[in-house]
């Protein structure tokens, strides 16, 4: 069997994230009636059908590059990249000489020296840095190099010469920011002057050899017409999102790793009106922020000495001092949580945050552990009328079998009762099974039951459409 084939196998044996966390939800009394809504959801989708994304003019120095930079992945055999540079010039003539919108309006040289440069940065890994359909790579020693392309992990035939190489570029990546790796420092997080986030684990604590994991920065993030046509959220359930955010409602995304929480949630921020004062603390500044009243603070890890790190929970306490209108937080994971809550809960509504978790419930058993490690005694009552106070929406996202990542719940926190915090499913995943390709079917539908903060959004001058809690099949057409 090759190698590739016994990789395969070994992948498919550990498995991909069950989709556990789908919940049937049950309907309660609260199901609204329906057929005489049939006529205003079709109303609303008349109205505000998803807008096609709008891509933005190429120039003519970028569209070269681009299909340089297609050949080249065309050509390059062995992912030797010295051998491809010097018949660059060569290919770009070819290039010009064969579409005539780029003669006179081109600078060649410069195109060609922006490539070199582009290719020899990172060695081997460039090519696929390069490729945008590239969203992660993945180095796990020199001889197994993984990318992830359109949500798959595939095995790609990128290969360093040996862990010296691949070290020599773990260095490279890591010195300009003040960074160092060795015996004594071996786990660096780092990011690429692109904003790509880097993270690099060598000998003795990673067995195949020097281990480095990138998560590309997309140029063009996500909007949510995106979102919508990627199947992860319904047109639908952005309309309730889009609500949700701007009557101020505290969200929080909850998912697995690499499941699209941050994604989501730049989504999400893009929603908060333009003349509010957004404050984005992150420990590695992925958030982009189409509004102009953004100020982005980035933790940071402790120096050489072991001294001088900033982190995330020291961020929340100083950002209350800014007189924030939001505050959005790129992941929870520790004492911050305690902070964010009491921030929620005097005052700064609208918060946006994420988590990791499986379930909306997971979610809040994780909460209340954070909130113990932030060192303060409190009775488990206390902090679940802190997390049922403070948190109104728990969006659930999940990477699915076939790669694609999907909002699995959209869960209402509805309060305490006795000490047990009620959750209520508002939208919820499908899953009907799988295709003959592969491909996870499913569908996400409402449950039919209307959030007990409908009346908050009425009042704050929101209204959605009672249509948007109600199920497809049960319109009766
Ligand atoms: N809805 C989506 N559909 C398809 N791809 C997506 C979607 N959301 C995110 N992605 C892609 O999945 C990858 C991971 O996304 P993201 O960084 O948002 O995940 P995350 O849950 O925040 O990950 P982490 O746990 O590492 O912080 C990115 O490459 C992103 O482009
Ligand atoms: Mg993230």
């Amino acid at each position: 069997m090759s190698l590739l084939n016994r990789i395969k196998e070994k992948e498919q044996e550990k498995g991909i994230e069950p989709l556990d966390s789908v919940q049937e939800v049950k309907k309660t009394e609260e199901t609204l009636p329906k057929k005489d809504l049939v006529a205003a959801f079709r109303e609303v989708r008349k109205q505000d059908s998803p807008k096609p994304r709008v891509n933005k003019p190429v120039d003519k120095h970028q569209e070269l590059k681009g299909k340089l930079h297609k050949q080249i992945l065309s050509e390059l055999k062995d992912d030797n990249v010295e051998e491809i540079i010097p018949k660059l010039d060569a290919m770009a003539v070819e290039i010009i000489k064969e579409d005539e919108s780029f003669r006179g309006k081109i600078d060649r040289k410069k195109v060609v020296d922006e490539l070199i440069n582009d290719l020899t940065g990172f060695g081997p890994i460039n090519p696929l840095l390069m490729d945008d359909d590239v969203s992660e790579v993945m180095v796990n020693g020199p001889n197994h190099v993984y990318c992830e392309r359109k949500g798959r992990i595939e095995l790609t035939s990128v290969q360093f010469r040996d862990n010296e190489h691949v070290m020599n570029i773990i260095e490279k990546i890591v010195a300009p920011i003040g960074r160092r790796i060795d015996e004594s420092s071996p786990m660096v997080d780092a990011r690429l002057p692109d904003g790509s986030r880097v993270n690099a684990i060598i000998p003795p604590l990673a067995l195949n050899g020097p281990t480095i994991t990138i998560r590309k920065f997309s140029k063009d993030p996500f909007q949510v017409e995106d979102l919508i046509n990627f199947g992860t959220v319904t047109h639908e359930m952005s309309v309730f999102l889009e609500a949700c955010v701007k009557a101020k409602l505290n969200i929080f995304v909850s998912g697995g790793t690499g499941s699209g929480k941050t994604t989501t949630l730049n989504v999400l921020s893009n929603f908060i009106p333009n003349d509010e004062r957004i404050i984005t603390i992150e420990d590695a500044a992925e958030l982009q922020l189409g509004q102009e009243h953004v100020v982005s603070l980035e933790s940071r890890p402790p120096n050489i000495e072991g001294k001088g790190s900033i982190s995330i929970r020291d961020l929340v306490r100083n950002s209350l001092r800014m007189r924030p209108d939001r505050i959005v937080i790129g992941e929870v994971r520790g004492g911050e949580a305690l902070d964010m809550l009491q921030a929620m809960n005097t005052g700064h509504d609208g918060s946006l945050a994420t988590g990791h978790s499986n379930s909306p419930r997971d979610m809040i058993a994780r909460l209340e552990t954070m909130v113990l490690l932030a060192g303060v005694e409190l009775p488990v009552k206390a902090i679940r009328e802190q997390i049922a106070g403070a948190i109104d929406v728990i969006i659930q996202q999940s990477r699915l079998k076939d790669g694609s990542r999907k909002v699995v719940n959209i869960t209402e926190v509805q309060g305490l009762e006795g000490d047990v915090i009620v959750l209520q499913d508002i939208f919820t995943y499908k899953q009907d099974g799988v295709d003959a390709n592969g491909k996870v079917k499913g569908r996400l539908v409402p449950t039919g039951v209307r959030p007990k903060f409908y009346e908050r959004l009425e009042s704050s001058g929101i209204h959605i459409p009672a249509s948007v809690f109600i199920e497809e099949e049960d319109w009766g057409v």
